[in-house]
């Protein structure tokens, strides 16, 4: 289950990746607008601000985001990226922070790129620290939990759109977060979902009390009481042709 507000923690981190891919996609007057695990649709709203004009559409598979994105007036369905289609008249898919969770990259963005119109823009962010000590301290505790990631590298993404205008790339935010275990804070919002659906009520309390010192030594916490927490993510735009 998503927590809607364990993940708007930190909303400032996590929505600067959003504004940076949306500001690689050139399209001027859009007839339709999705925005493709919209979560509580903070960020779809931004779309609406940014084409006014365009019909925008969210959906997300959780229901809870989706309660939280109406509560926000943004028109939310329940709909699930491995299954969905764009229509004809989507002129930009924006899909942030989402396809992580679904296997099979280069079937999924095959379908959706051929389902667009020429002049289309699709544009994707994912996480790629699944290679992080964040991540790696994780998989060391519960390896039965591990799952293999769909992400794949820049280069592979821009390879599977190659026939279309393609930029591609990645950055490593270094993130100064603050509070006392602000990485494990940070992934209980997340990456730790999986872990928490899987364990009890005892089993997860002991899970966090071994993960949190691990965590502490690998994300040390400054003399000011800040700790950097390094995160890469990689983003791609497709201009359709
Ligand atoms: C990290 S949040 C990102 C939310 C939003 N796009 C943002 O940038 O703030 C990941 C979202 O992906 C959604 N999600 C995960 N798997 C999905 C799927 N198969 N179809 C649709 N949404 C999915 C989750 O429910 C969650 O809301």
């Amino acid at each position: 289950m998503w927590d809607p507000g364990k993940y708007l923690a930190f909303a400032d981190h996590r929505s600067r990746p959003f504004y940076e891919l949306i500001a690689r996609v050139g399209a001027t007057s859009p007839r339709r607008v999705v925005d493709a695990g919209c979560g509580p649709g903070h960020l779809t709203s931004a779309l609406s601000l940014r084409w006014p004009s365009a019909v925008v559409e969210a959906f997300d598979s959780s229901p809870e985001m989706v309660s939280a994105a109406v509560a926000a007036g943004v028109p939310a369905v329940v709909d699930d990226v491995t299954t969905w289609q764009p229509k004809p008249d989507t002129d930009v898919l924006v899909t942030n922070a989402v396809l992580q969770w679904v296997p099979s990259h280069p079937a999924l963005l095959a379908s959706w790129a051929s389902a667009l119109s020429p002049g289309a823009w699709l544009a994707m962010q994912v996480p790629g620290n699944f290679d992080g000590q964040s991540h790696a301290l994780v998989r060391s505790l519960v390896p039965e939990l591990a799952r293999d990631s769909p992400v794949l590298s820049p280069v592979e993404y821009a390879d599977l759109l190659s026939s279309h205008e393609v930029d591609a790339w990645e950055t490593t935010y270094v993130q100064r977060l603050s509070g006392p275990d602000p990485v494990l804070e940070w992934i209980k919002g997340t990456a730790l979902r999986p872990v928490r659906a899987a364990l009890d009520d005892a089993e997860w309390k002991d899970f966090l009390g071994a993960l949190a010192p691990l965590l502490r030594e690998a994300y040390p916490m400054r003399p000011d009481g800040t700790t950097w927490f390094p995160f890469r993510r990689i983003f791609v735009v497709a201009h359709i042709r």
